[in-house]
């Protein structure tokens, strides 16, 4: 009995998953005909967990009628240029390039900073962002700001973009990005960028509630915006959108402050770039440089380039410098300075309070659906399949994103154990049929069945 049932169950269990896995071959599709343009946006420095701590009902909106993953794993350093350059990408920043805010290229003997961003493309080079894919396979993009949006990456910018300025609002940006989308049906990529709340994080720090509340409620408005923009162009049914960030948000202080001038005469090494993650080239001797700095802070750990952590991805890149400091969280690392920022990002990837969310709502998307998490680089593979376009080697992986998608069958956790439930629900049901069924059959017509009945009776304890 048990068995057959077992297999009754199984044979359930497998004809259902076969049931939805038939259901997506029916959604076979002319590819080309099929694609909807996307739309990447990225709000600065929206750590994950202000989903749950602030009210944001624009954002909401979008995602319950859409897809939400609630923390992303980012790339190591945590900051902006490195970690929009991985959304677009799908590269560690040891294999895109873009390392820091502020890098030195000993092979160039060059010096980059975010503020000249624009001036060289040869740092940007070393990578192909999704635009310029997007733009080799025949179809045209738009850029709003977006970090390496303005530069002629592998000799394109984006068929329309900005100049990178600060002071254009968020609704100008809008505006520009969904009139081109409108005037040109063959724009298929656009992406956009917004300050905030990064901006306030860094000023007020990421605790300050009030300022905080602020902020969110201007993004959040921004996202009802964008919303109502593309509503009212006739795009949101047809336009695929992922809302995301680069990075989280920490709490510094005052009284966290990792003064390097205390263990070490300046002199000695240049520093490229500063906190948390201090990129320290030595001047003269590495290893007297070296012993001075690692024993320098308790809340502090300092890597020789070769025995960085493999978990962090930052280590193969002539861009990284010979020593890397590595603050914790919430500690800041200057060489004399008493001012700092009250918020600062650029920590350890695997803090929470470094990562990001993502939601994302359109005709590819599922509606309603949850995902605990995945790593920011899997976005590039995921908006590739969007496009219909072929992945350049990448750090991620479509596999861990698919699930967001209505095309992919996909059994999540809930149902698999719902049908293990329901299995052993009917096996249970079925095995007390059978033996009441057994018990009821009338004996006559099974000699056999009187038999075992008499030899039940023996057993039977009223005998005694
Ligand atoms: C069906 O799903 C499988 C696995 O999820 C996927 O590889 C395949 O491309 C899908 N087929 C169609 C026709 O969408
Ligand atoms: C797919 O769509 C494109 C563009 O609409 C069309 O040229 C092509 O013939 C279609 N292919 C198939 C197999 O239907
Ligand atoms: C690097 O460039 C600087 C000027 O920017 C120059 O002074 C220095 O000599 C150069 N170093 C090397 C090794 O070429
Ligand atoms: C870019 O800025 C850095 C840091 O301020 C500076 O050292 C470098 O010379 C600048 N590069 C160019 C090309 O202006
Ligand atoms: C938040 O920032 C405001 C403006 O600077 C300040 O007045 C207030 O005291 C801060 N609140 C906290 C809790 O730090
Ligand atoms: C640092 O080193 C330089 C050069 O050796 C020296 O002139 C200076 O006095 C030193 N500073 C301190 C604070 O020791
Ligand atoms: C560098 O410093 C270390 C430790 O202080 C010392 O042992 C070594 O001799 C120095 N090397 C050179 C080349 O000065
Ligand atoms: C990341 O991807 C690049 C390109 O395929 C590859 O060269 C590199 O080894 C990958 N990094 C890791 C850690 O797998
Ligand atoms: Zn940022």
């Amino acid at each position: 009995m048990a068995p057959s049932g077992l297999m009754f169950a199984f044979a359930a269990w497998s004809s259902m998953v076969t049931i939805t896995q038939a259901g997506n071959e029916s959604h076979a599709r002319n590819a080309s005909a099929a694609i909807s343009p996307l739309l990447l946006v990225s709000f600065d420095g929206f750590r994950a967990d202000y989903l749950e701590k602030y009210p944001l009902p624009n954002l909401r909106e979008f995602y319950s009628d859409g897809v939400l993953v609630d923390h992303l794993t980012n790339v190591f350093i945590t900051k902006t240029f490195p970690n929009h350059y991985s959304l677009v990408t799908g590269l560690y920043a040891e294999s895109h390039g873009i390392l820091a805010s502020t890098m030195y290229d000993p092979v160039m003997n060059r010096t980059f900073s975010v503020h000249n961003h624009s001036i060289d493309a040869v740092w940007w080079n070393e990578a192909t962002p999704i635009w310029v894919s997007v733009q080799n396979s025949g179809y045209k993009t738009a850029a709003a700001m977006w970090p390496g949006s303005d530069v002629a990456i592998q000799n394109k910018t984006p068929t329309y973009f900005m100049k990178y300025d600060s002071k254009v609002s968020f609704r100008d940006r809008v505006l520009s990005l969904t009139d081109w989308l409108v005037r040109d049906e063959a724009v298929r990529l656009t992406v956009l960028y917004w300050e905030e709340p990064d901006n306030t994080g860094h000023t007020y720090g990421p605790d300050n509630v009030t300022e905080m509340t602020k902020a969110l409620k201007e993004v959040d408005d921004n996202i009802g915006f964008l919303m109502q923009q593309l509503k009212s162009k006739g795009l949101w049914d047809k336009i695929n959108v992922i809302v995301t960030s680069d990075h989280g948000m920490t709490q510094c202080s005052p009284d966290r402050l990792i003064q390097l001038d205390k263990c070490l005469n300046a002199s000695t090494y240049t520093l490229v770039d500063e906190t948390p993650v201090a990129a320290v080239l030595p001047r003269t001797n590495v290893s007297l440089v070296f012993n001075s700095l690692s024993k320098c802070h308790s809340h502090m750990k300092a890597y020789m380039k070769t025995d960085i952590p493999d978990r962090l991805h930052y280590k193969n890149n002539v861009r990284i410098q010979p020593i890397i400091l590595v603050a914790d969280e919430g500690w800041t690392i200057v060489q004399n300075e008493k001012h700092l920022r009250l918020g600062d990002h650029g920590y350890d990837n695997s803090l929470p309070s470094m990562h990001p969310f993502l939601a994302a709502h359109g005709p590819a998307f599922r509606k309603g659906y949850r995902l605990p998490h995945f790593n920011s680089v899997d976005i590039y593979p995921l908006m590739c399949h969007l496009l219909g376009i072929s992945e350049k080697p990448n750090n991620g992986s479509f596999s861990s994103t698919r699930c967001l998608l209505a095309s992919e069958s996909c059994l999540d956790l809930a149902s698999i154990i719902g049908i293990v439930i329901g299995s052993l629900m009917v096996l249970t049901t079925l095995t007390c049929l059978f033996i009441f069924i057994r018990n009821r059959v009338p004996n006559s017509s099974r000699p056999f069945a009187r038999l075992e009945l008499q030899e039940d009776d023996d057993d039977d304890p009223l005998i005694d």
